[in-house]
């Protein structure tokens, strides 16, 4: 600490004002009351993207011109951000800029795999480079905001949110979740090709009852701190400067009126000084939680939660005057909140150029880059994960003919997937001309088969004839694009049955069949796991997905990505994820008591009869060459508290061609004062090798690593013994072990 610094917490002052606060304090003491509630404040134009309801009605440019719109959400006509700004700069009395904001969460212009598929890569820098260069295209269209990293894990598939999260491994999501905000924001916001990064949906929003979007959330403040909070707290530590409360309630309160949440929480604890937003009408929806009565009364339990600013539903700038003139809500802190706000748009550099996003010849230069594009290519590539590839159907053999099947061959939509940006259907690479561009003229055929939900008239036959005319069939099947996503839960996450039917009587006329999923979540797929010799996931791969497929069936490239959600058996299982708790009753062989039950249950629906597993575990996924795991070294096999713990292992490529694996350390913490899970990812790293090479990978477990939501709520670590497993899923058995001591 400085000695200013040490005077200054001495006389108990707090630090001198920035730059920013100077200004902020300047020009509030200048605001009427509604100018703040103004800033307070975001809208969405009239031809927005409209997720919520129309909420009251209201003239844009005249709320512009009084200073009542700090913010504007999902513009999207370009020439709209300058008129806009204009308008703000020159015709409102204090001439504060506007916020544009919008949601891109995987790509602007150039479209990224949905972030479900990005996890799948493992590759921390390059999803660090996808934010940055969404950033650019995006500053370039006049935003200076985006509502992303979304950092809500979730276990159950139904949630159609999964597409736009990391997984449901909190570790893995939280790396991830830094690097997105790395990205968006670079070491300065006043760069104009950065822009804001927004944590969301704080908080637990992905673990809404039976999977269904908006639903209730309900579980420990443990769970909470162990299994969610994490996520949020590591983008905010790598400073992300707002932050979304969710729709959810949470321990029966709604998070966008939840002090504990809001400020306890986010501001006390974590440090958070950015400034909230709520989620779109989320304020507003409070009257139908029933915590509220009427507009008024959310208004008020949104302000008295510390939440700063309110999207769409108008309760700020509608009730906040008459809630100061009534003594309800003490202007001090409406200048607080306001405040946070004003900091951020100075901080950006807002005041100083309001014009600095933006411009035809930038937005001409920026976009659709060649470099960003191959970006994309390599991220589809590596996010793709193959789940099974019996008699190495894969890679597609040269010059054989194949039978390409599905509805999904030619769907650009399907490509994209949820928040398709600003994307361009024409710039966009199917399936069908990824594949033409890389094989062969005449060894494809392109037969459509069924739609995603029906038959279609003589579908199934003419897929039959073009698979019997050719050496193997390539079917793709799946989701369409807009069936993950926000309101896109499903009650069944299993193929749709005409699907399952195609599958089937391709599979009938003998010839191998390799499935391409195209889908943004998990999905259950025993009942048909049979009918597959080779199954490729593809999620919706962006805007280079046709390109990145065709590099891997062709062999070009080895895949290498591994799921980061597991996929369950049958919807029953559901949720599932790799580290639950062991319980009393673990299904072990010495525990395999059951026999006797079997006999009486013989329903095979029985939890008796179907595995704890998962068909394919988190951390899994293949590769056309393998892999061994040798020469496991826990360097520091006993440690005292605070200390690291080392662990080396060898990684061979024992193949026959190059490829790249994702080297995984597990840990269980043996005896805990709380039951903890079976096995939890402590460190990762994607190791690329050469036919015959090998590495060595070190992996540091921090005490951090260790530390959990204890006996006593503390979030720490406790002394004991660990056993730790390395290798290429949350199933490695290669073991090790090691001690903290007291
Ligand atoms: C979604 C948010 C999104 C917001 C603005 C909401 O419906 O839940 O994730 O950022 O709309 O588009």
């Amino acid at each position: 600490m400085s000695i200013a610094a040490a005077v200054l917490m001495i006389a108990g002052c707090s630090s001198p004002k920035t730059d920013a606060e100077k200004f902020a304090d300047d020009l509030l003491g200048r605001m009427t009351l509604r100018e703040k509630l103004g800033q307070m404040s975001q809208f969405r134009p009239r031809s927005g993207v409209v997720t919520g309801p129309e909420g009251f009605s209201y003239d844009l440019e005249t709320m512009i011109k009084a200073g009542e719109v700090g913010s504007i959400l999902s513009l999207r006509e370009q020439e709209y951000f300058e008129i806009y700004q204009r308008l703000a700069v020159d015709s409102s009395r204090l001439g504060i800029p506007i916020l544009f904001a919008h949601d891109i969460i995987h790509g602007c212009k150039v479209i990224f795999p949905i972030n479900l598929g990005s996890s799948c890569t493992w590759d921390v820098e390059s999803v660090k480079q996808s934010a940055r260069v969404a950033a650019v295209e995006a500053s370039a269209m006049g935003l200076a905001w985006t509502f992303s990293p979304m950092c809500d894990i979730s276990a159950d598939p139904r949630w159609g949110r999964v597409s736009e999260g990391s997984g449901e491994d909190q570790y893995l999501a939280a790396k991830l979740s830094v690097a997105m905000v790395e990205g968006y924001q670079g070491d300065d916001l006043s760069d104009s090709t950065t822009i804001l990064a927004c944590v969301k949906h704080f908080a637990a929003y992905g673990a809404p009852e039976a999977g269904r979007d908006y639903n209730t959330v309900d579980m420990s403040e443990r769970m909470f701190r162990d299994r969610y909070l994490p996520v949020y707290q590591a983008a905010i530590d790598a400073g992300a400067a707002t932050v979304m409360s969710s729709f959810n309630d949470f321990d029966g309160i709604p998070a966008s009126g939840n002090k504990w949440l809001l400020k306890t929480v986010l501001r006390d604890e974590l440090g958070f000084d950015g400034f909230v937003v709520s989620d779109y009408d989320a304020v507003h929806e409070m009257v139908n939680h029933g915590v509220a009565a009427d507009g008024a009364d959310a208004a008020r339990l949104a302000l008295e939660a510390y939440l700063d600013m309110e999207m769409t539903s108008g309760d700020y700038i509608n009730h906040g005057e008459q809630l100061v003139q009534d003594g309800v809500i003490p202007e001090k802190l409406i200048d607080e909140l306001c405040r946070n706000i004003l900091i951020v748009k100075y901080e950006l550099g807002l005041f100083e150029d309001p014009f600095r996003y933006g411009g035809a010849e930038r937005f001409a230069r920026e976009t659709y880059k060649p470099e960003s594009i191959a970006l994309a290519r390599k991220i589809a590539r590596e996010s793709m994960v193959l789940l099974k590839n019996e008699g190495s159907v894969l890679p597609l053999k040269e010059g054989g003919k194949v039978a390409m099947i599905g509805p999904f061959i030619s769907d650009a939509r399907a490509m994209n997937g949820t928040w398709d940006g600003f994307s361009e259907a024409k710039r966009t690479v199917t399936i069908e001309q990824g594949m033409r561009a890389r094989f062969p003229e005449g060894t494809l055929t392109f037969t459509r088969g069924c739609d995603a939900y029906s038959h279609i008239d003589g579908g199934v036959e003419a897929a039959v004839r073009a698979a019997r005319a050719a050496d193997v069939a390539v079917l793709t099947l799946g989701l369409p694009g807009n069936h993950s996503g926000e309101t896109s839960s499903m009650t069944s996450v299993e193929l749709p049955q005409a699907q399952k039917e195609l599958l089937a009587a391709v599979k009938a006329t003998g010839k191998p069949v390799v499935v391409l999923l195209v889908t943004g979540r998990p999905m259950a797929l025993e009942s048909v796991d049979e009918l597959m010799d080779a199954l490729l996931v593809v999620w919706h791969p962006g805007t280079a997905g046709g390109d990145a497929l065709a590099d891997l069936l062709s062999g070009d490239y080895s895949p290498s990505g591994h799921l980061t959600m597991s996929f369950p058996r049958c919807d029953g299982q559901i949720p599932i994820r790799y580290n639950y708790k062991s319980t009393g009753r673990p299904l072990t062989k010495e525990m395999d008591y059951t026999q006797s039950h079997k006999a009486k249950k013989n329903y095979q629906t029985c939890y008796l009869f179907t595995p704890n597993s998962p068909l394919y575990p988190f951390g899994y996924g293949l590769s056309y060459t393998q892999f061994s795991f040798t020469d496991l070294q826990v360097l520091d096999p006993e440690v005292a508290m605070g200390e690291d713990v080392r662990v080396k292992v060898r990684v061979t490529n024992v193949g026959e061609v190059p490829g790249t694996t994702v080297a995984q350390l597990y840990i269980r913490d043996k005896v805990a004062s709380t039951t903890r899970p079976v096995r939890e990812l402590k460190g990762f790293e994607r190791v690329s090798l050469e036919p015959g090479a090998s590495a060595e990978v070190l992996f540091t477990i921090t005490a951090a690593d260790m530390a959990f939501c204890r006996e006593d709520m503390k979030f720490a670590q406790e002394p004991g013994e660990f056993g730790l497993w390395v290798g290429e899923s949350c199933e490695a058995e290669l073991e090790g072990k090691f001690i903290v001591k007291e």
